[in-house]
């Protein structure tokens, strides 16, 4: 089965073609990826309304990009996937539209896929790819486990039992852990998106020379709280004066990256203990975070547990962790896809609506 998969849920139009066949892990064949966050940086975050245009003019050129890479023609495409959401409603619409235009074209089935399914699945695409050096060698990944999902919409603890079963243990009650990265970086008077210019700048700082609190660390449940690092961070910045120097910045940011991290990992920790199992899942573009796997590793380690990491290219988002998890919905029977029938996106919606009646 090969599966075309659109991803245009918010900043980045990802087109990907996956190979899936019995008894064999499925396969990327060729993806393209076009981020916009050049084009709203300027605005300091994602533009609704412009996201939705770029989406139009780059979807299919990305689409006839990936096909020609994989030598692959429309008429061998045995499924349509797109993601229906969550995210914003007009960019979600771009890629539904395109995905459904497709299959009735094509007389194939479409199959709208939840966003965070597909992080939660994509280190097994990770996994099977050839060259892949971080899990030679060791354990491949395998049901259950435990996922952190951190992106810059959500933060959740998932136990994953198998494809389309999710229990949610913990969440954020306030902003995600990406948001905290993207609102403090701002703070800091960095760029969009703040995560990655938040950590290199924090590369070169002193995580201790700041002290930042670490909300709900030890509230014993496995929820979040970010809200109130952002204001804490801004307490020290009015403290250092209107121009701090390019050190105590870097200092700054330092400090609440390890914030961030050590409430991330100890949570992480924490679910694996009360679930006991042995596997974690980190997923979303957050789980790019260099201190993040560090001290994830570091700590189950320590657990006798293992962490499997997506690429950092495979954790922002991408078309193949779209068309992946519609490749593992229908191998496992959830799912046949819709033929060329009417679409809708959920621009909210929970990842628990997915689980199958017990
Ligand atoms: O999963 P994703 O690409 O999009 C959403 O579905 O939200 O995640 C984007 C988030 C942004 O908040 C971005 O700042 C954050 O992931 N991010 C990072 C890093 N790379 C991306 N945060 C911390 N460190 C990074 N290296
Ligand atoms: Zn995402």
């Amino acid at each position: 089965m090969i599966v075309l998969g659109f991803e245009s849920s918010c900043d980045e139009t990802g087109v990907a073609l996956v190979r899936a066949e019995a008894g064999a892990p499925p396969r990327l064949l060729a993806e393209a990826l076009h981020s916009q966050a050049a084009m709203h940086e300027a605005y300091g975050g994602v533009v609704p309304e412009l996201a939705s245009r770029d989406h139009i003019r780059r979807v299919l050129p990305l689409a006839r990009q990936v096909l020609g890479e994989a030598g692959v023609g429309l008429a061998d495409v045995d499924l349509v996937a797109y993601t229906r959401g969550p995210g914003l409603a007009g960019a979600l619409l771009v890629g539904a539209g395109v995905a459904v235009a497709l299959g009735a074209a094509l007389g194939r089935p479409t199959l709208g896929v939840h966003h965070l399914e597909g992080h939660l699945l994509s280190p097994f695409l990770a996994e099977a790819a050839a060259g892949d050096g971080a899990g030679s060698g060791e354990a491949a990944l395998a049901f259950p486990f435990v996922a952190l999902l951190v992106s810059g919409g959500h933060t959740q603890l998932m136990r994953v039992a198998g494809v389309g079963r999710y229990e949610l243990l913990g969440e954020t009650i306030d902003d995600a852990a990406g948001e905290a990265f993207d609102k403090t970086a701002k703070l800091l008077g960095l760029g969009y998106p703040g995560g990655p210019a938040l950590a290199k700048l924090a590369e070169c700082g002193d995580e201790h020379a700041f002290a930042l609190p670490r909300p709900l660390k030890h509230s014993g449940d496995l929820d979040f709280s970010f809200a109130g690092l952002k204001t804490a961070v801004l307490t020290q910045l009015r403290k250092l004066g209107p121009s701090p120097s390019q050190r105590l910045r870097a200092d700054l940011a330092a400090a609440t990256q390890a914030a961030i991290v050590d409430v991330l990992a100890a949570k992480a920790l924490r679910a694996l203990q009360q679930t006991g199992l042995s596997r974690l899942v980190v997923a979303g573009g957050v789980g790019a975070n260099r201190g993040l796997r560090a001290t994830l590793a570091a700590g189950a380690r320590r657990l006798g547990a293992r962490v499997h990491f997506p690429p950092a290219a495979l954790c922002t988002d991408n078309g193949a962790m779209i068309a992946l998890a519609a490749a593992l919905r229908v191998r496992s029977g959830l799912d046949e896809g819709t033929r060329a029938g009417a679409f809708d996106v959920r621009p909210r919606w929970p990842l628990e609506e997915l689980a199958p009646a017990a």
